[in-house]
């Protein structure tokens, strides 16, 4: 059973150094897994390792896996990017914005296309994903938190774009997500700005689901993790399927992908 859980833990690698640099801590029990941000002393900054780590994480979920909690050891979620990443050294043994530039914008967006698979693979129907945000969520803090289906936050949570005041773009999938939750018109006053937006606001735009006090964030997430798994694993994933589609449909379209669906459900309970 230990070894089994080990196993699990490991989860995303076998290699558990690798692990460690990206400072991601995985764990799954049955159908909840949780990706936790461990450098609090560091306000939980994220490397090119961290969005590589995230992405391995995805990779070899588990397939029993139907929620996937996402928090931060410590005060905040995620202070964004390492600051010294965009120094000339960088993160010792990570590289930097210097030694990636020189690659030209072809590997450039390369790389970025595999930092983006960090964040991508939490919107998959097969689960939920719950960004559990306390404290400072800032840069690709704010757009992990983004990434995620539902946010539940606290009462001290600021989410913070802080790219364009850096002289770069929301680039790890944050800018659709922001759009199609609070607007074009906000989430231009957001991201333009780098204003930070608290947690009456978060509420009010729909950034968050739900605001707690701090010290009742843990059952707050356990409660709503208890109610999505009490409904049926497979009508979830597609219902899901055809929530995430809705937007892009006409009604007629969606209608079909309901009859689809639904067909498809009836044959598997009751043919
Ligand atoms: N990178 C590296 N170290 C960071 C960090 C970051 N983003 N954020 C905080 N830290 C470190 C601090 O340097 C400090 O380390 P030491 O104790 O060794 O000095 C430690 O974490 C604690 O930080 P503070 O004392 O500043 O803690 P605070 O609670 O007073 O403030 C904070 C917290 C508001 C988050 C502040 O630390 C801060 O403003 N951090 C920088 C935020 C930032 O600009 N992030 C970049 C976002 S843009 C982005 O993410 C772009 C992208 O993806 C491409």
């Amino acid at each position: 059973m230990a070894e089994a859980q080990a196993r699990q833990r490991g989860g995303y690698t076998d290699d558990g150094s690798a692990m460690a640099e990206s400072g991601v801590r995985f764990e799954v029990d049955g159908e909840i897994a949780t990706i936790t941000l461990d450098r609090p002393e560091k306000r939980n900054a994220m490397t090119f390792a961290t969005w590589s780590g995230l992405a391995r994480i995805g990779e070899s979920l588990p397939e029993q896996v139907r929620v996937v909690v996402v928090k931060g050891e410590g005060p905040s979620f995620s202070a964004g990017i390492d600051l010294h990443m965009f120094t000339s050294d960088g993160v010792p043994g990570q590289g930097s914005f210097s030694s990636a530039a020189k690659s030209g914008e072809a590997g450039i967006e390369q790389r970025v296309r595999q930092f983006q698979a960090g964040f991508l693979w939490l919107r998959r129907p097969e689960i939920v994903s719950i960004a559990v945000v306390r404290g400072h969520a800032i840069g690709a803090g704010f757009q992990l938190a983004l990434a995620c289906d539902l946010r539940i936050v606290a009462e001290d949570v600021s989410f913070c774009m802080k790219e364009p005041a850096l002289g770069l773009v929301p680039d790890l999938t944050g800018t659709k997500p922001l759009v199609d939750l609070v607007g074009l018109a906000k989430a231009i006053d957001i991201c333009l700005t780098a204003r930070t937006v608290h947690a009456d606001e978060a509420m009010r735009i729909g950034l968050a689901e739900k605001v707690v006090a701090g010290g009742d964030l843990d059952q707050a997430v356990q409660d709503k993790v208890a109610e999505l798994l009490s409904t049926n694993r497979e009508a979830a994933i597609a219902t899901k399927r055809l929530l995430q589609g809705a937007q892009a449909r006409t009604l007629e379209e969606q209608s079909a992908a309901e009859r689809s669906e639904q067909a498809a459900r009836i044959k598997a309970l009751f043919g």
